[in-house]
């Protein structure tokens, strides 16, 4: 029984230091790639612009901008004690959210029409662009529904996608330091290859985290009542 009541406990505590690195990544990476952009200025680019586009740097900037206050927001959605003391605060965070989501995606899909990077990478972000407003929009849908559960699934999702901007620059700097010990490797498969262990990482760690948290209010319900969790 004493394994049984401890198992939570744990469970909280994971989710906490789990919590905690997600908000400290998006934080960082928020701060590190998007603020430069604020300037709207081609000189802070850290990618090649298309010269036959010179709104590139703008449809970039407004992609990166909201993008960065979603992955700010984003970590704040998910604590329970906020959302349950301060419901009026977790609408206003959540309309920002999407709203981000909305303009992020759209200038998402410019900035990867008109991207440099090669058609494979360019259909990786149209694939998430594509992914990042539809998580956005059936969130959004179900929460008018009053379907808690499910615009609880969907924002998960949703904030995966958003958090697949932190993965890309973690397998960016793993494929460049991979790349350094073999120089033959060009870089836009490094670049590409990012690209989609970012979509996956993120999409399979999203749907763990909707999968392994289905059973829990009967496990707690379980719990409460005193009985023993052996097959849950
Ligand atoms: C999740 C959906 C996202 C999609 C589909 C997407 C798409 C893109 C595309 C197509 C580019 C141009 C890449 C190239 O031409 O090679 C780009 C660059 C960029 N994105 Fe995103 N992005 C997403 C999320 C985010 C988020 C959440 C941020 C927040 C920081 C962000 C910040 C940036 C920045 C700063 C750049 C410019 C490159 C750099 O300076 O690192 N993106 N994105």
């Amino acid at each position: 029984m004493a394994n049984v009541s401890r198992r939570p406990v744990a469970r909280r505590t994971g989710a906490w230091i789990a919590w905690v690195l997600m908000a400290l990544s998006a934080v960082g990476i928020a701060l590190f790639s998007a603020i430069p952009y604020l300037t709207f200025s081609p000189g802070v680019s850290r990618i090649p612009l298309n010269p036959a586009f010179p709104w590139h740097i703008v449809g970039l900037s407004l992609h990166a901008i909201p993008g960065g206050l979603a992955l700010l927001l984003g970590p704040f959605q998910f604590v329970p004690a906020l959302r349950g003391r301060y419901p009026a605060l977790h609408g206003i965070i959540g309309r920002v959210y999407l709203a981000s989501i909305l303009v992020g995606s759209v200038m998402g899909v410019y900035s990867a029409i008109v991207s440099v990077s090669g058609l494979a990478a360019q259909l990786g972000f149209l694939l998430l662009a594509a992914a990042w407003f539809y998580s956005g929009l059936l969130a959004f849908v179900a929460i008018r529904r009053r379907q808690i559960s499910l615009h609880r699934d969907w924002m998960i999702r949703n904030y995966s996608f958003t958090f697949a901007a932190v993965l890309l620059r973690v397998f960016l700097a793993a494929g460049i330091a991979y790349r350094n010990a073999n120089p033959s490797l060009p870089f836009a498969e490094v670049y590409t290859a990012s690209v989609w262990c970012s979509i996956f990482v993120s999409y399979v760690v999203a749907e763990w985290f909707i999968i392994q948290r289905a059973p829990a209010p009967a496990a707690r319900t379980a719990v409460k009542a005193g009985q023993p969790l052996a097959q849950a």
